[in-house]
């Protein structure tokens, strides 16, 4: 396994991967990419295991991408932990670990004027939900990750659904930009006790991981009660909200799976075992002096 920070070294490592496995396979030679900000845990390596197990060559790029984060969020104090990570990767098969620095990816008037060429999706998906509290969030992730697609030409991307809104918005950037990409999500990785996995996670203090798991609880007790019936949005968010007490909840809506947009009622053809639906909720919880935003959400 390869560890590169630099954009044209990847670029020709990953040529000659492409001649050595393609004269193996006398095939056609997929790349996989699996982007992350690191600090990697067992959500991520679910995503790595898929996409080793689909493409010739697997990459993973990890990369705490500056243009995503607000002036007041947790850029600075985002976990960084490479030697680990790289050691997760190897272990897990992977080709290319790709770590650049800021300075490998943006350029150098990013520095200078604290402005570079975005990619900014509509303005109706990116402002709700995370992006009503994080402005400018969704540009600095659809850049970044149309950034490391051109830089490594993959054939096939991998995402988690934890970020379900994020999963959405890409999907909508590889189609309105023709990016020839295929798009994976994947399913959620949660610990034993149900708390969604996240490298924000290790923020926590015991007494507030206990507090941030309410917000899987309420969650499934909403998807409970859903199967009984209930189709009311308002009904099942209050149903889940009412676990949430002690968290400063950001939101929690329910909306359509296809379009993103929020649902009073949720409809259902009969014969179908399709989701239509799906909740999600954003929360804040005290731990010692700072306060730490988690992200949760349940097909319906
Ligand atoms: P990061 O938070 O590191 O997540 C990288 C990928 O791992 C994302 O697709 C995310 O949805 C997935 N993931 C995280 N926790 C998961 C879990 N518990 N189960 C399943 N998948 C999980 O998301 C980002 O980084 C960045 O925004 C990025 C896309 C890399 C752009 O900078």
């Amino acid at each position: 396994m390869k560890i590169i920070s630099n954009v044209e070294e990847l670029r020709n490592e990953l040529k000659s991967l492409q001649k050595e496995k393609g004269a193996d396979v006398k095939a056609d030679v997929k790349v996989g990419l699996v982007p992350t900000m690191g600090a990697l845990h067992k959500g991520h390596l679910s995503l790595i295991e898929k996409c080793r197990s689909e493409n010739e060559i697997a990459v993973v790029s990890i990369f705490v991408n500056p243009t995503q984060f607000g002036p007041n969020e947790d850029y600075d104090k985002y976990p960084r932990t490479l030697e680990a990570d790289s050691k997760l990767c190897e272990k897990a098969g992977v080709d290319i670990v790709f770590a650049p620095s800021p300075r490998d990816i943006y350029d150098e008037y990013y520095f200078t004027h604290k402005e570079t060429t975005l990619i900014c999706p509509p303005y109706d998906v990116v402002n709700k939900l995370c992006g009503k509290t994080r402005p400018g969030h969704f540009d600095g992730v659809c850049t970044i990750v149309g950034k490391l697609f051109n830089i490594t030409k993959c054939d096939r991307a991998y995402f988690g659904k934890k970020d379900a809104q994020q999963l959405f918005i890409i999907k909508k950037m590889v189609r309105e930009l023709n990016f020839d990409i295929e798009i994976t999500g994947c399913p959620i990785v949660r610990e034993e006790d149900g708390l969604a996995m996240s490298s924000r996670n290790t923020y926590l203090t015991e007494n507030a991981r206990k507090k941030a798991l309410n917000i899987s609880r309420g969650l499934y007790k909403a998807k409970e009660l859903h199967k009984k019936g209930v189709k009311e949005a308002d009904t099942l968010t209050d149903t889940a909200l009412a676990y949430m007490e002690g968290l400063d909840v950001e939101y929690a809506e329910i909306v359509s799976v296809d379009t993103f947009e929020k649902i009073d009622i949720i409809e259902k053809d009969p014969k179908s075992k399709e989701s239509t639906a799906i909740m999600l909720v954003a929360a804040k919880v005290n731990s010692e002096n700072s306060t730490v935003r988690l992200i949760d959400n349940i097909d319906l």
